[in-house]
């Protein structure tokens, strides 16, 4: 399995566009940029999947040369989109794929209807192209193209702001547990997890790779940046102090992804990476590549 890092920030990407913190400015000034968190993923490097659709799509899509279209003037390899959430940070990239002929969209029932109901992107997208809506079960494997066997595995019950209306109940967050049934490589992706649950240590046993929500570093790391907000787990993100230690015990390379703009380990020099390289554990980076 080909596994792709197309982006690795939390919603907002760094810098954003609003923020004047001390991340942001020296991301400004040096001109670099972390887009938001999406993954793409191949079980024989000709088919593709996205995981998550990023507000950056586009960008993400036009620097990834496995992903450009051909050989037919409108072939493209990216036959779907596994989403993990209906969070905005997730989802507004659908509409960036407005051009496709069709485009699969998986996602849990909670999401699916998220996404016709309180953010109407599949009435929208729908008089563009022709889309493909799958629901998918927790728990349950199923296949894609390429040689890929998926299991969503549940994670957490938190709605987007705008779905507040929305029944409570529900897989409104998953984590994805993707194996090659080639080579038995197995990537598990958990962007948003807001805590080490049975389920989610069950499917990181026996994985090669974990790529996991390193959005905070610290539970009041909000607090401490902007003197204000909620705590990283109040938000529904387990920090990674709070992770570290746990999920570098199987085995697994880990690679924590879906940075905030608050989050030090995003800075390249940061002192905190030290920590991290101790126990084995890296930060995801934007274009980085993985072969599972
Ligand atoms: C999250 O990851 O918790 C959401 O994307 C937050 C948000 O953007 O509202
Ligand atoms: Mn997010
Ligand atoms: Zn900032």
């Amino acid at each position: 399995m080909r596994v792709r890092l197309l982006g690795t920030a939390a919603g907002g990407g760094v810098p954003q566009w609003n923020c004047a913190c001390a991340a942001c400015d020296r991301a400004r000034k040096a001109g670099t940029t972390r887009t938001q968190d999406c993954v793409a993923v191949s079980g024989d490097r000709r088919t593709w999947y996205l995981l998550n659709a990023s507000p950056d799509l586009r960008a993400q899509l036009a620097a990834t040369p496995e992903l450009a279209p051909g050989p037919g003037p409108r072939e493209t390899p990216v036959r779907g989109v596994l989403l993990c959430t209906a969070e905005l940070d997730h989802t507004l990239g659908l509409l960036a794929l407005r051009e496709a002929e069709t485009i699969t969209v998986y996602g849990t029932a909670a999401v699916l209807d998220a996404l016709s109901g309180p953010f109407p992107v599949r009435g929208v997208l729908g008089a563009y192209t022709s889309l493909a809506w799958t629901p998918v079960a927790v728990d349950e494997p199923f296949e894609l193209a390429g040689g890929l066997t998926v299991t969503a595995v549940p994670v957490g019950a938190k709605r987007p702001r705008y779905a507040a209306g929305a029944p409570s109940t529900g897989d409104w967050v998953v984590a994805y547990r993707i194996s090659d049934r080639r080579t038995g490589g197995v990537l598990v992706y958990a962007p948003c997890l807001p805590a080490l649950g049975g389920p989610f240590l069950a499917a990181v046993t026996g994985a090669r790779a974990v790529v996991v929500d390193g959005t905070f570093l610290y539970d009041d790391e909000m607090a401490r940046a902007t003197g204000a907000g909620r705590t990283a787990t109040e938000m529904g993100h387990l920090p990674v102090s709070a992770s570290l230690r746990d999920l570098t015990r199987f085995g697994a390379r880990v690679l924590y992804t879906h940075l905030n703009n608050t989050n030090p380990l995003g800075a390249a020099t940061a002192a905190e990476r030290e920590t991290l390289a101790a126990y084995g554990a890296e930060v995801a980076e934007d274009g980085q590549a993985l072969t599972l």
